[in-house]
Parts: C-alpha cells; structure tokens; sequence
C-alpha cells in the first residue's frame, strides 16, 4: 500500500519569534491563511486516501497536529519523544509501516516548501510511487532544477534515463550541502539538481540499507516497531544524524544495496526556512518591502516587517534590508543578511523561549 509521511520536526528556529517551542514553524500561516502542514496535506492527499497520511513530530506538538489535521487517524500521528534529525523521521516511519504492510511504499515529504503548481507535484509523486514499486531496490528522489549556488542543500548529479523512460534518471553522485565553489561548479555543470528533501521508498528497501549503514538506528527502530511502549526509553539512543549524510551519499556511492534514483520535480520550489527565504516568497511593495500588521515605513526600501499586534504600531525612518518582527513578548530587529543567524538569538535566549 502507498504512504505518505509529512515531516514536521524542528522548531524552526531560524523563523523565531514566530516560531516559538509551542508554536512550530509547521502550523503558522507563513504564506497565507493556511498554516505549511495543512498546505502539505492538502497537496498530498491528492495522491493517497487521507488514512494513509501519517505525520512525524515531535511529540509536544501532537495535539496540535491532530487539530490541525482532524482528517487523519491520530494514530497516524507519531510524536518523537526528542528530535534526532531527519534520518530516525524517516526510519522509525519506515519500521512502523514495514510492520503492519511488508510491501509498503512510503513518500516522506516535507511541510516547509512552497511548492506551485500543486498538479505537477501529484503528478511527479505519483511516479515516484510507481518507480519505487517496479523498482525494488530504488531509493526515490526529486531533482529540482537549481537557479543558484546554494550551499544549504543536497545535490544529485544526474546520469542516464531508465531504459524505456524519459523522466526517470540514475544518478551518479549525492553531495550534500556542498561548499560555495563546489556549489558554483555543480550549478554551472547543467548536470546536477538540486535534492527536494523528499523521497520515495519501500519501507523494506530503506530498512535494508540501514541494516548495513546504520546498524544502530536499524536495531533500534526494529525493537520500536514490535515493541512501541518502549518510545520513551529507546527513541533518545538513536543516533542524531540527517538522512542525507546517512543513508542517501553512501547509497549513491554504491556503499548500500539499493540505488538511488531521480524523478525531476519540474516545478517553482522554495525552502521557507528562514526569514531571507521568506521575503523572497511574499507579495511586496514597489520599495520592496513586504509587511504583515500595522506598520509604517518612510524612506525604507527591502524590509520585512511583522507585527502581531492590532493595538501597537511598527513605524520607521530611513531603514533598508531590515527584518523587524514584532510579538506580544519578543521584538527582533536583525539585518537581511544576517538573518541566518537568529538561530544563534534563540540559543542566548533559550531561557524565555
Ligand atoms: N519529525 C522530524 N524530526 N522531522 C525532522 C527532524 C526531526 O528530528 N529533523 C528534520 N526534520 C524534517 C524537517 O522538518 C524538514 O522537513 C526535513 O526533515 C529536512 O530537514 P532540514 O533540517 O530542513 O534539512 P535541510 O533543509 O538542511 O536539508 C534537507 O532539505 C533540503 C531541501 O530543503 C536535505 O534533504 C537537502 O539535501 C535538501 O536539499
Ligand atoms: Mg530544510
């Protein structure tokens, strides 16, 4: 049977004071009205009956989840005691439903990309899911075509076609988050894409190549599958590592027993990771400057600004390239620049988050 699984871990810390530890960067509305889980199930359930859509997240957040989505089964929805990177999301998934269905194929997608049109991205998972059961021993991935350098994503380097295919590729390497001239020469190369962070797989091919990778993490999702009482015990052993470095360079570099493949992803696609991410994605003025709230700007040009509350005013002279987002409890006002470095903000101020 087909699965899907939307990964919604991490806090998103790059977002905060949006995000917040009770409030994931998953179910705030950062696009529009819908909060980012709702607008991935809603694209996904346009491939597989809403049953089988599971969520993995952190367990704090469950309840959450199930409002959000009172749609799914709220067995369907796995809470990790404590995060441990993208690898234990997908293999304890994996385990689960190679447990209940040895033939399961299981999509496991992400909730923090804006992904258009929707049709061409049911279009493309739905071959995935095919590629990966005709082909047994296929690791399934995405190939988005890259538009810069980009350092913070993974790369597959394409080879041939499958025989009797002209949208299905080998692929020759995996690198993940390469440095910036590795990055340059991968985008000049009109061979490399870039890796969506999403994959298709038989639950039983990833769990085969676990056994051989990651014997740790494979032991200890095994043991969580036949015995689930044990969550809260086992789940922190797991080794804390991406499913990237992982599994999908060795696989690549023939270090498995699987292979990976490559479905091209022919669609507009953006990471909102952060708030630089973020203003690129939002409709804004002829300044430049995208503003959610009451605000008001005089002589400023490329800012992002977000205000929260309905009684309290934002207003500035002369600023550019600003992030100035406003809660009922935090004020961040960081440069555009350097807006990769509000995860540094959060770890100085774990104590009020
Ligand atoms: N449930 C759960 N638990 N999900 C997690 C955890 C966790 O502990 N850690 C990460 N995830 C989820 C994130 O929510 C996200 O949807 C996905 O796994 C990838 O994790 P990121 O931490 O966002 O990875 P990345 O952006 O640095 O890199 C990945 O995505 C890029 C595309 O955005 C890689 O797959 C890259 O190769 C890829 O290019
Ligand atoms: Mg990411």
């Amino acid at each position: 049977m087909r699965f899907v699984v939307i990964m919604a871990g991490g806090s998103g810390k790059r977002l905060w004071p949006l995000s917040r530890k009770d409030t994931p960067k998953q179910l705030l509305p950062l696009l529009g009205e819908q909060s980012l889980l709702r607008v991935a199930f809603e694209r996904v359930r346009q491939a597989v009956p809403q049953e089988q859509v599971y969520v993995c997240t952190g367990a704090e957040w469950t309840d959450l989840v199930a409002a959000e989505l009172p749609e799914i089964p709220t067995a369907n929805i796995l809470g990790e005691p404590v995060g441990r990177d993208s690898l234990n999301a997908v293999a304890w998934p994996a385990a689960l439903l190679a447990e209940a269905d040895p033939d399961a194929v299981v999509a496991m997608v992400t909730a923090d990309h804006l992904i258009e049109p929707v049709d061409r991205f049911v279009a493309a998972l739905t071959r995935a899911f095919e590629v990966a059961e005709t082909q047994p021993d296929a690791l399934v991935t995405f190939g988005v075509v890259p538009t810069k350098a980009h350092t913070g994503y993974g790369y597959l380097r394409r080879g041939e076609a499958l025989p009797g295919t002209d949208d299905v590729y080998t692929t020759l390497e995996f690198k993940e988050k390469p440095d910036a001239a590795t990055a340059q020469a991968y985008l000049a190369s009109g061979e490399h894409f870039w890796n969506s962070g999403m994959f298709v797989w038989r639950a039983r091919t990833l769990l085969d190549q676990l056994a051989v990778l990651q014997p740790d993490c494979h032991a200890i999702v095994t043991e969580l599958a036949r015995h689930p009482e044990r969550l809260a015990e086992l789940y922190p052993q797991l080794p804390r590592i991406s499913v990237d470095y992982a599994v999908m360079e060795p696989v690549a570099a023939g270090r498995g027993t699987a292979r990976v493949l490559m479905v091209r992803l022919p669609i507009s696609w953006h990471d909102v990771g952060g708030y630089a991410s973020l203003l690129e994605q939002l409709q804004r003025d002829s300044s430049g400057n995208a503003t959610r709230g009451l605000s008001v700007q005089v002589d400023g040009s490329n800012n992002l600004v977000i205000n929260d509350h309905d009684d309290h005013l934002v207003a500035t002279i002369g600023v550019h390239d600003m992030i100035i987002v406003s809660t009922r409890t935090i004020t961040l006002v960081c440069p555009l620049d350097q807006s990769e470095r509000v995860k540094e903000l959060v770890s100085a101020v774990t104590d009020n988050d």
